[in-house]
């Protein structure tokens, strides 16, 4: 990238890209430097167990309609489900994905996610990880589904951005599901 040293005038932008594993993180400071915005590119495979011995997916609630409802309308469930770099389940584990769904739809398998993204390093730069809040619907039969990141803390103190999510496999047996996601979030 050719920077402008010598005219004030051109906006500096210094873009690094720190290439990590899962991760892309793009720094833009703009020409007053009042704020310094990164933009970074997640990607990673969340593991949906819910089949025993070690769920890491419950169902905890549900409504007395919900067992004669296609679409499980109703059910509420708690997750803590483990983010690894590749979609094998014993590949690098990089986080969790901390929080809850909702079968809220009646005409389809539409869940409402209210979930924490907890990464146990920092996008790129290394030095103390971070978490982004997701909050979205997620129709799981469909090709990919957008959900909001509407927060974020440590190395994504800001966070905005979005969450792109297709399903990886499905065990039809066990009900197991991994999901492909990419985030895309710029924060400070
Ligand atoms: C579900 O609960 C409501 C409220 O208690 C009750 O009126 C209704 O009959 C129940 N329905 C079934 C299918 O049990």
């Amino acid at each position: 990238m050719a920077t402008t040293k010598s005219n004030p005038l051109i906006m500096l932008t210094i873009a690094i890209f720190i290439t990590h594993s899962t991760t892309t993180t793009t720094t833009k400071a703009n020409s007053n430097n009042l704020h310094q915005e990164k933009q970074s590119h997640l990607h990673f495979y969340l593991h949906d167990i819910v089949s025993s011995p070690n769920p890491t997916a419950i169902r905890v609630a549900a409504a007395n309609t919900t067992n004669k409802s296609p679409t499980t309308f109703g059910a509420v469930a708690i997750l803590d489900d483990p983010l690894t770099e590749g979609p094998d389940a014993h590949s690098r584990l990089i986080g969790r994905a901390q929080g809850s769904y909702m079968f809220a739809s009646k005409e389809e398998v539409g869940l409402l996610m209210v979930v924490n993204l907890v990464f146990f390093e920092s996008g790129g730069g290394g030095g103390g990880g971070g978490s982004v809040t997701v909050v979205g619907r997620n129709a799981v039969k469909e090709g990919v589904r957008e959900m909001a990141v509407v927060g974020g803390s440590g190395a994504y103190r800001f966070a905005r951005g979005y969450v792109l999510v297709s399903t990886y496999s499905l065990d039809a047996i066990t009900g197991d599901t991994v999901d492909e996601f990419d985030v895309y979030v710029e924060h400070r």
